[in-house]
């Protein structure tokens, strides 16, 4: 892979860089150069430890040097507004330049929430690929709702049909579907950028979409295809040593954190038996209300096993003032209470037995390679799908039912961590959890799918760039 120079480009979310720097490393370590392109900065790259070269790409008119995002445009439609222009431009005298420094970028790959950076690349005459950050079911329904040739749009916007029938997937209840997708969601604004997406790929003559997840866990899907797409199941994007990958026994973190990473906690875990530890965490956005925190928290108490639970740092005071209510409740008893952690190597420690989540698809993925069942309680967007498909498709974990406020009350906490802790019959869950974790092992690995499919792609762009 000499002459290939790879440039990915990533929305600044702890959600999108992560599987993206993951894809970085395993490209350098295939042979090719790659360029990553990103707002975030100093400190927190410190860790990557892989010849990936860096350059800063704001999306936005604030300095890239300035660790702060400060003041946003207030909208949603204002804000990516600006991200496509400032980005747009950006990205392009950023491919103008790196090709005078004899460094011309044959390969550009982008993210979700950046569908302007495929017309970019289109222009300047460099192939692109879209890197789905979600799992394969939420792109394929994405594709269909926004699709041209297809009726479901119509049909979900006066009232979703049930159930809803797409190839390759379960049937599916208009809660299964990502929640933007429904006019109820407070975030329904970021649906034209969904439908861009769609659109820019439809543009292409043979678009083609990298996915983070693997063959075997996505198969009726993937098999059942999209039209004219190419894609290529590449995942799980995770830190190789923990994918009992021994070439790569350095990769232990993805090398990226956006909050301050506690490390007290491994001790504490350390002095736990095997399995018997909840991991609590609500991934890198969510935010809980206060009544949720509360339910949560007497649930948890109420279950009788030791807990760690990531509480992040709140912009807000008004939220600040719940995280350490909770805190003072908490501290001291049998859970701890972190603001972030190295949640794959947490995921991985002996003592864990569950994890509670929001179904974030990097934490579904980290959680299911790690044979950790799962207590799912879904907040928004993709993960309304992920925690249908990790109770009903895969069998490792139970969704936590939710009131008509949205909140899991603590009986419901209790009853799931009774399931999946064991306390009750728990159904196979930790025999899928230990299947699912081996067969994703085996994907990664020289000659498993996801590895034969990184080769494919790179193939695949040499027949038809050269
Ligand atoms: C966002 C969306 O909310 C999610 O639905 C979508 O699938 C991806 O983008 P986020 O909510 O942050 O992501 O969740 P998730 O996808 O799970 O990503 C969180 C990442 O942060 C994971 O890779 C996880 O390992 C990491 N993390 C989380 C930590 O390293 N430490 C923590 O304490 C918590």
């Amino acid at each position: 892979m000499n002459h290939q120079h790879f440039l990915i480009t990533s929305f600044r979310g702890q959600g999108h860089l992560n599987p993206t720097i993951q894809l970085a490393k395993r490209l350098v370590w295939a042979g090719a150069r790659v360029t990553y392109a990103t707002a975030v900065h100093g400190r927190n790259l410190r860790t990557i430890k892989t010849p990936i070269s860096m350059e800063g790409l704001s999306h936005t008119s604030f300095s890239v040097n300035n660790d702060d995002d400060a003041v946003e445009p207030s909208s949603y439609e204002d804000r990516m507004r600006e991200i496509k222009q400032v980005g747009s431009r950006n990205l392009r005298e950023l491919i103008v330049s790196l090709s005078e420094k004899d460094r011309p970028v044959t390969f550009l790959i982008y993210t979700v929430l950046l569908p302007w950076a495929a017309d970019v690349a289109r222009d300047l005459g460099v192939p692109s690929a879209f890197l789905s950050i979600q799992s394969a079911a939420v792109f394929a329904i994405y594709h269909h709702y926004f699709n041209s040739q297809s009726g479901f749009y119509q049909s979900c916007k006066n009232k979703p049909p049930t159930p809803i029938s797409l190839p390759g997937l379960p049937p599916l209840t208009p809660e299964d579907l990502p929640s933007f997708l429904l006019p109820t969601d407070p975030n329904f604004p970021v649906v034209p950028t969904f439908q861009e997406h769609i659109l820019t790929l439809e543009k292409e003559t043979n678009p083609c979409v990298l996915l983070n997840t693997f063959d075997a866990l996505e198969e009726d899907l993937i098999k059942a295809g999209l039209e004219n797409m190419k894609l290529f199941a590449i995942g799980p994007l995770i830190p190789l040593a923990y994918l009992d990958y021994k070439d790569h026994p350095l990769d232990n973190s993805f090398g990226c954190d956006l909050y301050d990473c506690s490390t007290d906690y491994l001790q504490w875990l350390d002095s736990k038996p095997a399995s018997s530890v909840i991991y609590v965490s609500f991934g890198s956005l969510a935010v809980l209300k206060k009544n949720q925190m509360e339910e949560l928290c007497q649930g948890l108490r109420e279950s009788g096993h030791p807990f760690l639970w990531v509480i992040r740092p709140s912009d807000t005071s008004e939220q600040e003032e719940v995280n350490t209510m909770m805190k003072g409740r908490l501290d001291g008893d049998f859970g701890l209470i972190v603001p972030w952690c190295l949640q794959v190597e947490v995921l991985n420690h002996k003592s864990i037995g569950c994890h509670v989540t929001h179904c974030g698809w990097n934490s579904t993925l980290e959680s299911l390679t790690a044979g950790v069942p799962m207590i799912a309680c879904p907040q928004f967007s993709d993960q309304l799908t992920n925690a249908k498909l990790v109770q009903d498709v895969w069998g490792i974990g139970v969704k936590a039912r939710a009131d008509g406020e949205g909140v899991v009350g603590r009986e419901e906490m209790k009853r799931c961590l009774d399931l999946v802790m064991g306390v009750t019959h728990e159904g196979g869950m930790r025999e899928n959890a230990s299947k699912w974790k081996a067969l994703a092992r085996r994907a990664v690995k020289e000659g498993g799918s996801s590895d034969n499919n990184l080769r494919l792609l790179w193939q695949d762009w040499s027949e038809n760039v050269f």
